[in-house]
């Protein structure tokens, strides 16, 4: 099994990112939309991003043994909701970033009001195209809940960060757990489900995928607050060093670096048994776990 000991994505993982990558620009050159309007999603979907959310759509439909084809619609739609999310999310209201995948924010470079509405456009697109393969309905009804369903528990999560909410009975790491796997678990969790539910999986591996996604979803979340601390702004192409100062609840901050690192570990792990009762077939996921915990940016 191709292990990753440093900080590369697995190679056989670029050929996926590029796919993706032509899928999605394809799909945005075709909406009939006004020019500025298409301009500002293109900026927003195509200057880059790892693409981790459609990767995860499509090696969990190559662990449940599915046609990668038919997966490609959700892959799109996935990230495409996460880039609206990430629009919003740099927005002065929310965290007030000036930089996003080392170029200028869209509402830096286009104006707020543009931002606002390509990430509102973005949203119904996303479910547009969740009905353009070649899928049967029950599948493609399956799937819009899904990812709206996902959706919706991103823009709670959104709320606890951004202006708190979240319920205090709960400790603190209880409280912060629960924004994490809102704001970033919940669409990771759906990417992989969306994966598995377009290769019709049984109940018992949607299951199994949905425990691999729900660890992931939580370890991306902790390895985005432990770079902010570590990492430079330059590697990461965002502002970096912000989560503190803004007063945010982050695994570093309540827990530490060193126990934030024994999280990930735990996480991994929990990840990888998930995957127990898969063959060859899942070692894309396997893969990319063991890289998502060791990323440096
Ligand atoms: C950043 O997500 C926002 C979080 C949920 C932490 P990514 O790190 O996946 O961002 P891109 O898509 O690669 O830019
Ligand atoms: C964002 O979390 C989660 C989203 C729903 C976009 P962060 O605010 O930590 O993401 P970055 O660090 O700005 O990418
Ligand atoms: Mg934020
Ligand atoms: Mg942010
Ligand atoms: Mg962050």
């Amino acid at each position: 099994m191709n292990t990753p000991t440093t900080a590369q994505p697995p190679a056989s993982m670029q050929a996926m990112i590029e796919a993706i990558d032509a899928d999605l620009q394809a799909r945005v050159a075709r909406q009939p939309l006004p020019p500025k309007l298409i301009e500002a999603v293109h900026y927003g979907v195509c200057g880059g991003g790892k693409r981790v959310r459609p990767v995860l759509t499509l090696m969990s439909c190559q662990a449940t043994k599915g046609d990668v084809e038919k997966a490609r619609c959700a892959a799109a739609a996935v990230e495409l909701i996460h880039c609206f999310s990430l629009i919003h999310d740099d927005l002065p209201a929310l965290d007030n970033d000036e930089l996003r995948r080392g170029q200028p924010t869209l509402h830096v470079r286009s104006g707020e009001a543009m931002a606002i509405l390509a990430g509102d456009v973005m949203m119904s697109l996303a479910l547009t195209w969740l009905t353009e393969d070649n899928l049967d309905d029950a599948t493609r009804a399956r799937l819009s809940h899904e990812l709206a369903t996902a959706t919706t528990a991103m823009i709670v999560g959104q709320v606890y960060d951004t202006l708190g909410g979240v319920d205090e009975s709960l400790d603190k790491m209880n409280q912060l757990e629960e924004i994490h796997r809102n704001k970033t678990g919940a669409l990771i969790r759906c990417a992989c489900r969306m994966g598995a539910l377009c290769s019709q999986a049984d109940e018992a591996t949607l299951e199994a995928i949905t425990r691999y996604g729900q660890s992931m979803g939580l370890m991306f979340q902790v390895v985005d607050d432990l770079l902010d601390v570590t990492q430079s702004t330059e590697v990461m192409g965002k502002a970096t060093g912000k989560d503190e100062s803004a007063g945010k609840m982050t695994y570093p901050g309540i827990l530490g670096l060193e126990a934030t690192r024994q999280t990930i570990e735990k996480l991994r792990q929990d990840a990888l048994k998930a995957l127990e009762r898969f063959g060859p077939e899942a070692d894309g996921l396997r893969d990319f776990c063991r890289f998502m915990a060791i990323r440096s940016h």
